[in-house]
């Protein structure tokens, strides 16, 4: 299946793996890179840019096919050395990045003069225009189902797709709440080149989490999300359980950032993958998971959602004309 996405990143399938912290290192991502979509590396995920560097080398040596990463650009209590980040990927011959959660204005100059690939994630009309004309080459549009931070305005993915492959010259990646076939031809309907998933690929056998809180998340329903940070207009979807309630106590009793950091801090985050609880961290986690049931190898699940997509195409769609 041909689309501009896989042409412009050289990649056989429309599909990627979208950044996730914690979750997107070298076996997830070499494994999306051999199973023929585009996976990412997240940077924050390590503590320092040297660190960051042994992944990258790690991820090649598993795979030679693309990848790119992640620099997620949302506000950090401590402030985070992005530049020295994104040097060492360019230094490591990367030369496609993904960039979410602020505008990618300050590094677009570099990442033009090493004719980096930047795809922007946003979640509005308004920013992924502003992606465009800042020269990015492609725009993944998040719609409010998706994992992690949907923005503060409430559209639906069948909305904003649609809003915003009209309205772009770039390739439009299409991202949340995409798990299977039916997902993905539903993508190319609205114009998107493709579709971007966090949730499905952090149920896969290579994400690197325990796998009884694999299994817990894989059987979360669709209503088993919250948004925590909305009164911090910092809105995130994360899985809706005892960390994310109190979260929301604490906001709906009008506490601010200092006393609501502590029970959001990324290494609970991280230690909850370790340990397996699924209580007492906050867990990114979108609607669609009401969609997973299952763990799958990458490539199964990549070679699976081609399958279902084609055959939708083939059989359902053409029978209907
Ligand atoms: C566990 C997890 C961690 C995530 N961490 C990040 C991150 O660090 N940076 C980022 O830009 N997006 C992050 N995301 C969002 C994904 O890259 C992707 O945009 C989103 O999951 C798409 O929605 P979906 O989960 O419905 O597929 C994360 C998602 C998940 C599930």
């Amino acid at each position: 299946m041909k689309t501009r996405f896989t042409t412009l990143f050289g990649v056989s399938f429309p599909l990627m793996s979208g950044g996730m912290m914690w979750i997107s290192k070298a076996p997830l991502v070499a494994a999306v890179a051999n199973a023929g979509g585009l996976g990412v590396l997240t940077a924050l995920s390590h503590p320092d840019p040297e660190a960051f560097r042994k992944e990258i080398q790690a991820t090649r040596a598993l795979t030679a096919q693309p990848f790119g990463v992640n620099l997620t650009l949302l506000p950090t209590l401590k402030p985070v050395p992005y530049e020295r980040y994104l040097q060492v990927a360019l230094e490591e011959g990367i030369d496609i990045v993904e960039t979410a959660g602020r505008s990618p204005e300050p590094f677009m100059p570099l990442l033009k003069a090493k004719k980096v690939k930047v795809i922007h994630k946003c979640t509005s009309l308004r920013h992924a225009l502003k992606a465009e004309a800042l020269g990015c080459d492609a725009v993944s549009i998040d719609g409010f189902e998706c994992a992690g931070h949907p923005g503060e305005e409430d559209i639906g993915g069948l909305v904003l797709i649609p809003r915003v492959t009209k309205a772009l010259q770039i390739p439009v990646i299409a991202s949340g709440g995409f798990a299977d076939g039916r997902g993905l031809v539903a993508a190319l309907a609205l114009g998107s080149e493709g579709i971007n998933m966090g949730t499905r690929f952090l149920l896969t056998k290579e994400a690197p989490l325990n796998e009884e809180l694999k299994q817990k998340l894989a059987n979360a329903q669709e209503n088993e999300t919250s948004l925590i940070f909305r009164s911090l207009k910092n809105s995130a979807r994360v899985y809706d359980n005892e960390q994310a309630q109190a979260i929301l106590r604490l906001e709906a009793a009008g506490k601010g950032i200092e006393e609501i950091a502590p029970l959001a801090s990324g290494l609970r985050g991280f230690k909850a993958y370790q340990s397996g609880d699924d209580q007492h961290a906050v867990l990114t986690l979108g609607q669609v998971v009401g969609l997973i049931d299952d763990i799958p190898s990458v490539e199964e699940l990549i070679q699976r959602i081609m399958k279902e997509a084609k055959s939708l195409i083939q059989e359902r769609l053409t029978r209907l004309l």
